[in-house]
Formats: C-alpha cells, structure tokens, sequence
C-alpha cells in the first residue's frame, strides 16, 4: 500500500532534521529515550531566536508585562492547590500482549473481524486422555461449566474410581456408583479435577487481508504470557465490529479497561525518598506564576492589567508521545499570565464593560504594521475583550515570523471541553503534515498554543491553601463605589458574590460547610466596596517546541531538477522568516586559495558577527555553499568576488558585496559598509 503522503512529508522532515542538525533523538547512541529530543546546532538557534522573539514581544516591547524565571521543581503545594496532583491524568488503556500503553482518548475506531477466545485448556499427565475430545468441542466452550458438562459426559469409570480415592471414598465406590446422588457429586469431583482450564478473554481485530491463524497466533502468545504452556484454545468465535476503540491499533489485541494516570513526573528532594519529600517536575510554568504574583506585582511596580511572562521547561509523563517533538515529555513552554479587573470591577468603575467586538477593530491585524500600541488597549476591557485582544496578538506574533494566517485554525472549545473555572478557551492551530482531514478534505490543524479566560480560579487557589492574601486594592475602584447609586452597589455585590459562591462551592474542601462558602463568599463581595478584589487572568499559553516543528514543517520545501544525463536531484530549501531563520547570512569569498579574497572576506564576517548569527564558508563551489546554506535556511548569502577587491575600477565595485536572496535565488550588489543596515531591517 503506498504511503500516506502527509507520512511521507513528515519522514523527510524528520530526516532533514537529523541530517542537518535540527533536532536528534535524544540518547540516541544507547537506542534512544520515546519521548525526548535534543536540538543540534541549527535547531538550538532556531530555538533560541523564537524564545527571544516571544519575550521580546511580550515583555520588553510593552510596558504592562514583566518577566520571571522560576524553578522547575517547586512546593508541591503548588501542584495541589493548581489541581494538578488529584486531576491532571490522562486515561490509558494497555494492549493485552505487548502492554504498549494508548491514550484512551486517541484511539482510532476500527471496524472489521474480530476473533474472540474464552481461555485454554491445558495438557497434564492426568488429563491427556481427553485431549481429543476437548480437541473437538474446543470452539463450542465457552466457560468453565461447559467444559465440565463435556468432561462429565465422557468420564470413564477409572476417572470416576480415582475421584473416589482423591475424595476418601474408595471402599465406597461400588455404593456411591449405584445411588444417583452421590454418583453425580462424584462426577462433578471428577470433572473438576480434569477440567485444567483458564478461561480469560482474548480478542483480536484481524488486520484486512490476514487468516484467521495470525489471531490464533496472538492468542497463542498471550496465554502463553499467562503461564500457559501446552494448550489448546477454546471457544473461538468470530464477530463483525464497528467503529470500535476496544483493539489496539497496532497489533490488534484487545485493550484494558481505561484507567486514569497522572501526568506529572514525580521525584523527591533530599537523601530519603518518603512520601514526605515528593517533588514534582513542573508539568507547566503557569503556576509558578501565580505563586509569585504578588512579588511580582510589588516590585515591578505594576497596576492591573498587566501580564507576568515565563519561558521554560515543562515535563509530562505523556502516556503515547508521538508525531515527532509535538507529543514530547520534555518540552518547553512560553506562557504568560495577563491579570485583568473583574467585569463588576470594570463596571463599577467605567458604568459599563466594553464589548469584545470593539477590540476587532482597534487591534492591527497585519503582523508588519506598526504594533497595536498601548494607546489602543481600553481601561474599560472586561475578560471578553481581553480575551479577544490577546487570541489577536499571538496569530500577529506567528505572522510576523513568517506563519500565514491560511496556515493557521482555530479551536474554540466548547462548553463540555472548558476546565469548570475557565470561561473560554481559544486554540490557535496550525496545519501539520500529521493533521487530519475532515470528510470535505479540510484541515482544521493541531494545537501550537491555548488562549485561556481562567477567571480568578488560580490566584483564588493559592490564596486558599497558603493561606495569603492574593487580591489586590484599588483606589479607583474605591472611590467610584463610594459614588454608585445603592441599586448598582447591590447589583454588582450580588453578581460578584454569585461567582465567588459558585467558584467556592465547587472547590470546597470536604469539610466546609455551606455556611462557611456563603461567610467567605459575603466577605469577599463586601471587599468592593473597600477597592478589594482577586484578579481574574487571560493566559496565551505556546509550547516552543510545536513552534519549532511548525516552522520547520512550513519552512520545508524541495525543488526536484533533471540535468541532460537525464540524472535528477532534489534541493531542499528551508524557507525560514528571517526573524527566526538559525543563521541570517552566509559569508562566502569566492576561491579560498585567493589571500585576499579571504581577509576581505573575514573582515565582513568581523563586521556582522556581533549584529548577527553568520555562517562563514569557503569550502567547495559557490553552487554547492549556497545548497548547504538553502538547506540551512540561511535567507542571505553575501560573497566577496573579485570585483570587491576592485579589479575592474571600470565597474566601480570596488568594496561591494553580492548578496544572494535564498528565496528566489535573485543577487543584488550592495556596498560593504551599507551591509549591516541593509541586512539588520530585514532580520528584525
Ligand atoms: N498553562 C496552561 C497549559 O499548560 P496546555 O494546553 O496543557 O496548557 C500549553 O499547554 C501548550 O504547551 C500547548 O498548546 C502546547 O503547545 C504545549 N504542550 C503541551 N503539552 C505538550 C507536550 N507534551 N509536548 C509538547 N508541547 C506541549
């Protein structure tokens, strides 16, 4: 069968990868690790220009952002009060032979033949006089009683002898032969003891095309796995199924029932390993976030709105990592945390919240224009607009780093898929080779990041089980309370103390009582009118690494040539942004054995090395470096010819440089000391 072409496109950029150092298979030498991957030369800067370009947008270009580094292991309060520790799983279910684990949640539905087994019968020195007749009836047994219906048919009177010795009886075998009762309870002693069985189902979806006999080969393996040595199956039936996820898509065996697995790799801290010391590896950077709001809002010198970003590590036990870095264990996240007023917040300060509608238009939508400034951000925005301004931003962000919006989708989860705090959540996707097509052909794409309205869910957490205050005061609240006509005081009360009953309610430990939910909840509204109130927050939440494969997988893109000889070869050219592409410029002198060529050649590497990553080469053809730069995704080759040396005064390119342009393969000769502020607008 030919292969999918969306595998085929994966397989060569997996092996791009590997050939010109994006990404390697981590511990590859020792047979490598499922689930982690390490970035070689090319993809380390590649990486490295995507998280500076984060950060740089979403910290130092705004005033209402600050940064934090925090660590990766942290209290595992934290993880208790986030929810992390009692919900953050994952159901799998295992393949019966292999023990290979899925995500209960991804398995494909398969439709076909299934061959389903009751359990063996097992050969013993005692019971071989029966193996032709279970032989026979084999298919027609079904559980233990019809067995032992079969064997107390066929027992012969030496069996039923020997039961009456196993049962003490011996001298009254001629007295129990003759009487009914006690004849069939001897037959049922007898029956037992022959009746060698295990009787566990197996089931197997027959791949198209193959005999039944690979099933009974799978069987025959899995019971052997149950100790099982010499036996005979029994009970095979056959039955058409469809659409069912009960069969692993691999090898056919039936799965175990789901069962829920938490996520987060566990370690501890210090010499002893107790349940006292459990540690957890961050599983996301978000929460440290929140622990460290309050430090955060105190030194920055911050007034809400404002964000809080993070870079970094993030670990998950992934029960089926998958499709190269997108499914990974160990992955790294850029996360921001924007905290935002309550809506009765901004109501009672503004008279009214602004429409998420009215964000649309203020914001830019072309990644090139200048950035939607400040000025345009509205102090009257509630979670909505919010909400909608930063799902705006992040696809400005991946536009500007070369993801067309047609590459791009969106996932708005519903209802049922929402956390029960968050309001809304908003997916940006992108379309990768892996994603799948819809019955129109259509592809919505994979998750590259989630936009999130979390409400005051996390903060409020935290201030639960540590114990600190995580609100904040606000003068201008308190002051415009204070001028609220009393119907709009108890209007906004009741709706704020509505939702933080509801949040409450619904995060209570096991012993608060309702009592103690409304007393808390009655303070907490009580704190408006005093310009007190929990933030809520808006979390554009990206995973760097599908970033990472995002651009490679857009990037990507082969030229196959037939020369004369009829010899065809195939280019790959990556065609990167030059934001983020690993190096911006190749630096080429012409002949490598020409001194001069050389030092001038140098000098221009000198001159853009601290501005820029470059790549310095003079080995083989020009031909061949501009080949090994396309594939690098090198958007600029510069080289030093003989004209830079000024041997044609005629032509008056003396000290000029041909740059060549990755894309279209076009050159244009520009002066060396108009190099940097040619290449630097463009690399920006
Ligand atoms: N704090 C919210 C949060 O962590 P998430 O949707 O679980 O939300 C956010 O993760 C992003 O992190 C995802 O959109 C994805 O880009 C990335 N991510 C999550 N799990 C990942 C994994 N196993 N491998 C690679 N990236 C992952």
């Amino acid at each position: 069968m030919a292969e999918p072409k969306e595998n085929l496109q994966m397989e060569k950029i997996v092996s791009l990868c590997k050939r010109r150092g994006f990404v390697f298979q981590s511990s590859e030498i020792y047979g490598g690790i499922n689930g982690f991957w390490d970035y070689g030369p090319l993809g380390a800067e590649l990486k490295r220009n995507v998280k500076e370009l984060w950060w740089h947008a979403m910290t130092r270009q705004r005033d209402d952002v600050a940064g934090l580094e925090a660590t990766i292991i942290m209290s595992p309060q934290i993880w208790k009060a986030s929810g992390h520790v009692d919900t953050f799983a994952d159901t799998m279910r295992a393949c019966l032979l292999t023990k290979k684990l899925v995500r209960a949640d991804q398995v494909e539905p398969q439709s076909g033949t299934v061959i389903r087994y009751a359990g063996v019968y097992r050969r013993s020195q005692e019971n071989k006089q029966f193996w032709n007749l279970i032989e026979e009836f084999a298919p027609s047994l079904q559980n233990i009683e019809m067995l032992q219906d079969l064997l107390k048919k066929n027992l012969s009177e030496s069996d039923l002898r020997q039961a009456s010795i196993d049962t003490g009886n011996s001298d009254r075998f001629d007295e129990i032969k003759e009487n009914p009762k006690h004849l069939e309870h001897l037959k049922v002693i007898a029956s037992r003891y022959h009746a060698d069985a295990l009787f566990k189902d197996c089931s197997i979806l027959l791949p198209l095309g193959k005999p039944v006999e690979s099933a009974q080969k799978l069987a025959n393996q899995f019971y052997t796995q149950n100790e099982c040595v010499d036996f005979i199956l029994l009970g095979e039936r056959t039955e058409k199924v469809n659409n069912s996820t009960d069969f692993h898509p691999e090898s056919g065996m039936m799965l175990t029932e789901a069962r829920p697995f938490n996520l987060m790799f566990k370690t501890h801290t210090g010499p002893i390993e107790s349940g006292e010391n459990i540690a957890y590896l961050r599983p996301e950077t978000a929460q440290a976030i929140f622990a460290q709001f309050k430090n955060v809002l105190e030194t920055s010198r911050q007034k809400i709105p404002f964000g809080i970003a993070q870079v970094g590590k993030a670990f998950r036990n992934e029960i089926t990592p998958r499709n190269f870095t997108f499914r990974s264990r160990e992955f790294e996240q850029m996360e921001l945390e924007f905290f935002i007023k309550p809506d009765e917040v901004i109501e009672a300060i503004h008279g009214k919240v602004a429409s998420a509608a009215d964000v649309s238009s203020r914001v830019c939508k072309n990644a090139d224009s200048p950035r939607s400034d400040e000025a345009r951000l509205q102090s009257n925005w509630g979670w909505q607009a919010w909400h909608q301004y930063w799902v705006e931003e992040r696809v400005r962000f991946y536009e500007g780093i070369g993801l067309d919006r047609s590459t791009l989708g969106f996932h708005i989860q519903t209802k049922e898929e929402l956390a029960h705090y968050a309001r809304a959540c908003t997916d940006i996707l992108f379309k990768f080779p892996f994603s799948k097509k819809d019955d129109d052909g259509n592809v919505a794409g994979d998750e590259l990041e989630g936009i999130a309205a979390r409400s005051d869910f996390d903060l409020s957490q935290h201030q639960r089980f540590s114990g600190k205050p995580m609100g904040v005061f606000d003068e201008e609240l308190r002051a415009a309370w204070a001028k609220l006509p009393k119907e709009k005081q108890d209007d906004l009360w009741k709706r704020y103390y509505d939702n933080r009953k509801n949040y409450l309610t619904k995060s209570a430990k096991p012993d608060e009582t309702p009592e103690q939910i409304s007393k808390q909840a009655t303070d907490d509204a009580n704190g408006l009118a005093k310009g007190q109130y929990i933030p809520h927050v808006i979390e554009p939440s990206a995973g760097v690494d599908r970033l990472i494969l995002a651009l490679i997988a857009n990037a990507y893109s082969e030229v196959t040539e037939t020369d004369d000889k009829g010899k065809s070869e195939t280019r790959v050219t990556m065609k990167f942004h030059p934001r983020v592409a690993p190096f911006k410029a190749g630096i080429f002198p012409l002949l490598k054995n020409k001194p001069e060529l050389v030092k001038k050649a140098q000098e221009v590497l000198e001159l853009l090395r601290p501005w820029m990553n470059v790549f310095y080469d003079e080995g083989g053809s020009i031909g061949k470096r501009y080949a090994r730069q396309d594939e690098a995704g090198t958007p600029f080759c510069v080289t030093i010819d003989f004209d830079t040396l000024g041997e044609k005064p005629e032509l008056n390119l003396k000290d000029t440089v041909t740059i060549r342009h990755r894309d279209d393969g076009k050159q244009e000769r520009v002066a060396i000391s108009e190099l940097l502020n040619w290449l630097l607008p463009k690399i920006r």
